[in-house]
C-alpha cells in the first residue's frame, strides 16, 4: 500500500488553523485506524501465574476489610492497554476476587455482564436475583446485566474466584454504572432451574425474561460432558463444550463467550487464527500455551490472554492425565456485529 503523508508534511500554520476549528486530517492516521489486512491490537500475550498473585490477594485480605473494598479484587491488567485501564483485552476485564470466611459482599447490580469461575474454597455462594448459586471450584456463575447479586461465605477457608466482565467495552460505550441494593431473600437455588439435559419448559406465552434461566453451570456437569465427548467422539478435532442459554441454544451471555476444553493426554491442539482475543484459565492439569513470542507453561488456576489473530497451540505434555481449560472470548459480540472471522494457522 502507498505510504501516506504525515502530519509533519503539513505547514504548521495550516495545522494550527485546523486545530482551532476542531478539525483533523485523516490521511496521516489512516493506516493506524485501518491497518492493512490485520488489526494491530494493544492486547499483549500475557500470563498471570496464580502462585504469584495469590499471596498478594491474601495480603489484601489483611490490609483492606471487605467493608472498605466492597469487592476485594486484584485486576489482571494487560500492560498493552496500560495497567490503569484495567483491561485484559479491549472487551474483557479479569479480576481475582477474595472473600474471607464470614464476609459478605453487598448486593448491587450493574450494566456490565459478569461471570465467576470459582478457583478455590468451599461453602460460599452468590445470590442472583434471589437464587442461591453455590460456589465450588470450577463452577461458572452468571450475573448478567441488571441482575442483583451479592456474595456470602459460610465456610472456614478463603474463597477465590475469577471474575470475567465486559466492563472495558461497556465503559467505552459510556454505559457503565452500578446501583446499590438491599440484602436479598433467597427464593430458591440455581438447581431449581436446571430442568435436565436437553429439556426446557414449553412456553405458553413468549418468555419475557431475556436472561439465561440457568445461572450456574456446575463443574462436575461440564467435566462429565467433556469426558463423555472424549469417549464418544474420539475423532473430534477438539473436546470442547460451550456454556449456552438452554432455552435459546445461543451463547449464555451477549458479549463474551464461555467454554471449557479438555486436552487429552499428550494432545497438541492448534487453533485457527481468530478475530477475537482469548482468555485461558486452567481448571485442572497443566498446559503450555504457545503463541507469538511466548510459551506459557500454565498449571492449575493460572490465567493467560492472547490477542486477536495470534497463533495459538495448546499442549498437554502429561501422558497420563487430561487438562481442563476454561476459555473466554469475544466471539458472541463479534458474530452479532458481523466482525468475526477465522484464518488457517499455518
Ligand atoms: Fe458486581
Amino acid at each position: 500500500m502507498e505510504e501516506l503523508a504525515t502530519l509533519e508534511d503539513l505547514p504548521q500554520e495550516y495545522r494550527d488553523n485546523l486545530e482551532k476549528l476542531n478539525l483533523v486530517p485523516l490521511w496521516p492516521s489512516l493506516r493506524d485506524v485501518l491497518p492493512p489486512e490485520t488489526p494491530q491490537p494493544k492486547t499483549k500475550p500475557i500470563l498471570w501465574p496464580y502462585d504469584t498473585l495469590r499471596p498478594l490477594l491474601m495480603q489484601a485480605g489483611d490490609l483492606t476489610p471487605i467493608e472498605k473494598a466492597e469487592r476485594r479484587v486484584l485486576v489482571l491488567a494487560n500492560p498493552g492497554h496500560g495497567l490503569e485501564n484495567m483491561r485484559a483485552s479491549s472487551v474483557m476485564y479479569l479480576g481475582m476476587q477474595l472473600l474471607l470466611p464470614g464476609e459478605w459482599a453487598p448486593s448491587h447490580r450493574h450494566t456490565p455482564n459478569a461471570v465467576r469461575m470459582i478457583v478455590e474454597g468451599n461453602n460460599a455462594y452468590t445470590t442472583v436475583n434471589g437464587q442461591k448459586c453455590p460456589m465450588e471450584r470450577g463452577d461458572l456463575i452468571l450475573t448478567p446485566t441488571g441482575m442483583w447479586h451479592e456474595h456470602s461465605h459460610e465456610g472456614t477457608e478463603p474463597v477465590v474466584w475469577l471474575d470475567v466482565l465486559d466492563l472495558p467495552l461497556v465503559y467505552f460505550m459510556e454505559a457503565s454504572y452500578v446501583q446499590p441494593g438491599v440484602h436479598q431473600n433467597i427464593q430458591g437455588t440455581s438447581a431449581d432451574t436446571a430442568y435436565g439435559p436437553g429439556i426446557v419448559p414449553t412456553p405458553v406465552f413468549t418468555r419475557q425474561n431475556p436472561h439465561n434461566p440457568l445461572l450456574r453451570f456446575a463443574w462436575k456437569d461440564a467435566r462429565k460432558a467433556l469426558e463423555n465427548m472424549a469417549v464418544n467422539q474420539p475423532d473430534a478435532e477438539s473436546i470442547q463444550v460451550t456454556y449456552i442459554n438452554p432455552e435459546t441454544g445461543t451463547d449464555c451471555q451477549n458479549i463474551i463467550g464461555f467454554s471449557s476444553l479438555m486436552l487429552r493426554p499428550n494432545e497438541t491442539l492448534t487453533l485457527p487464527l481468530r478475530s477475537s482475543a482469548m482468555v485461558f484459565h486452567v481448571i485442572e492439569g497443566q498446559a503450555q500455551v504457545q503463541t507469538t513470542g511466548n510459551n506459557f507453561d500454565m498449571t492449575q488456576s493460572d490465567t493467560s490472554c492472547v490477542p486477536c489473530f495470534a497463533p495459538v497451540t495448546l499442549v498437554n505434555k502429561n501422558g497420563d492425565k487430561p487438562t481442563f481449560i476454561f476459555i473466554a472470548d469475544e466471539s458472541p459480540l463479534q458474530k452479532k456485529l458481523g466482525l468475526y472471522s477465522e484464518r488457517p494457522n499455518k
